[in-house]
């Protein structure tokens, strides 16, 4: 069969990313541009500033994924972008100019579930590596920005379903991270910022508790013997716990302090970063980690056993923890039980993973419509 090239374009929050992929496996080009200093000043992703900036982004950013995988619009097979979740007006620049090309172009329109987009950049570099065939069935922990999911996938006739056997009830994972970063006056976002400082404080510093959340499942129509177990997650608590503790140690006057310093460089080094923070505040960065890592593996691992599942992938943002890969692959090397993580790069938001979601679909004829449309709280089934 002749050679697959999808452009794929990814526009769901706050980085506006193309890419070309062949057969679904090699990455010819990624181009991500991030909107974080934009965002950077209000703590957080305003959804109207990142749709002007996905407008300005959307055009060069394309061009240039094309151009560096060294093809031309006319050799492209397919286009897929991102139909949710995430925000409705980001979403729309992508979606509008991914029907815009395929109508040009005549070529066809692949719609993608951005959390399959995350399950399947893990599978892209296994492929690339040589690494054809997972063991079902597979664990997959999306734990980002807006998600804290455990997925159970099976496959059938070649593609792939999902049931959700767990996930947040209040925050993201990523969520947590970028909160108790604003609140320790340390900027957006908040998860690569702590993952870098909390190498320099005390984990046992600071005692933070999570409720056990593994019950069974109470949707009326698994009532049956062997309901599944479900495993649940709630990062809310332990924000608000930080603050319990920036308050009872006084720590106001000289967060203030460092939010100002910091608003004062523009682009801070992690070095800048480490000056601004004092031994109580490392320590705390500390120990939030350790706990919220220690509480996305053991729920994890707990899932992975109650499932007898073969094979864990961890996925999104926070995947890029470097304590997170540490106690994940040690627990799973532990266990006996493979887990697979995206490199770095393709941890957070791209179009890689977008162009690799859709080749199965391409394959299948799974095309969208033109009336293809954002949906802000799509599922993933
Ligand atoms: O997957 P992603 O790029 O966007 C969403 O789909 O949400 O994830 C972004 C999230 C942010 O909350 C960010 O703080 C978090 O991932 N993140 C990290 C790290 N890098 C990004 N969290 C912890 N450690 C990191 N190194
Ligand atoms: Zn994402």
């Amino acid at each position: 069969m002749a050679d697959a090239f999808i452009l794929g374009i990814e526009s769901s929050c706050d980085e506006t990313a193309a890419a070309v992929i062949r057969n679904g496996e090699q990455i010819l080009s990624s181009v991500v541009f991030s909107q974080i200093f934009t965002h950077m000043p209000y703590g957080g992703v305003v959804p109207e500033l990142a749709s002007r900036e996905h407008l300005k982004a959307i055009v060069p950013v394309v061009r240039k994924a094309i151009e560096d995988a060294g093809r031309s619009y006319d050799n492209i097979d397919a286009i897929a972008v991102t139909r949710g979740p995430g925000l409705t007006g980001a979403l729309l620049v992508g979606i509008s100019y991914a029907k815009a090309l395929s109508f040009a172009l005549d070529k066809p329109l692949i719609g993608v579930n951005h959390l399959e987009g995350h399950i399947h950049a893990v599978l892209l570099e296994l492929r690339q590596h040589g690494h054809h065939q997972v063991q079902f069935p597979v664990l997959a922990l999306v734990v980002s920005g807006g998600h804290t999911h455990l997925y159970l996938a099976e496959e059938k006739d070649a593609a792939w379903t999902y049931r959700d056997i767990g996930h947040t009830r209040d925050d993201a994972a990523g969520e947590a991270f970028d909160k108790v970063a604003k609140l320790l006056g340390l900027g957006y976002p908040g998860g690569p910022i702590i993952d870098r400082l909390a190498k320099h404080g005390d984990p046992q510093a600071v005692k933070f508790s999570f409720a056990q959340m593994k019950h069974r499942d109470r949707n009326p129509k698994n009532q049956h013997a062997d309901a599944e177990s479900r495993v649940d997650f709630s990062y809310s608590g332990i924000k608000t716990a930080v603050l319990r503790y920036v308050e009872l140690n006084n720590m106001r006057a000289a967060i203030e302090e460092r939010r100002a310093a910091l608003k004062a460089i523009a682009k801070p080094t992690p070095d800048e970063y480490l000056r601004l923070c004092d031994k109580q505040t490392l320590d705390l960065v500390a120990s939030f980690q350790r706990s919220v890592v220690n509480d996305l593996v053991s729920k994890t691992f707990h899932a992975a056993t109650e499932n007898n599942v073969s094979t864990l992938l961890v996925t999104g943002g926070v995947a890029a923890n470097a304590e997170l890969r540490e106690t994940f692959e040690r627990r799973g090397s532990e266990k006996g039980l493979p887990v697979y993580f995206p490199s770095r790069p393709l941890s957070t938001d791209n179009a890689a993973m977008i162009a690799a979601a859709a080749y199965p679909r391409f394959l299948a004829g799974d095309f969208a419509a033109p009336d293809l449309n954002a949906e802000a709280n799509l599922r993933l089934r």
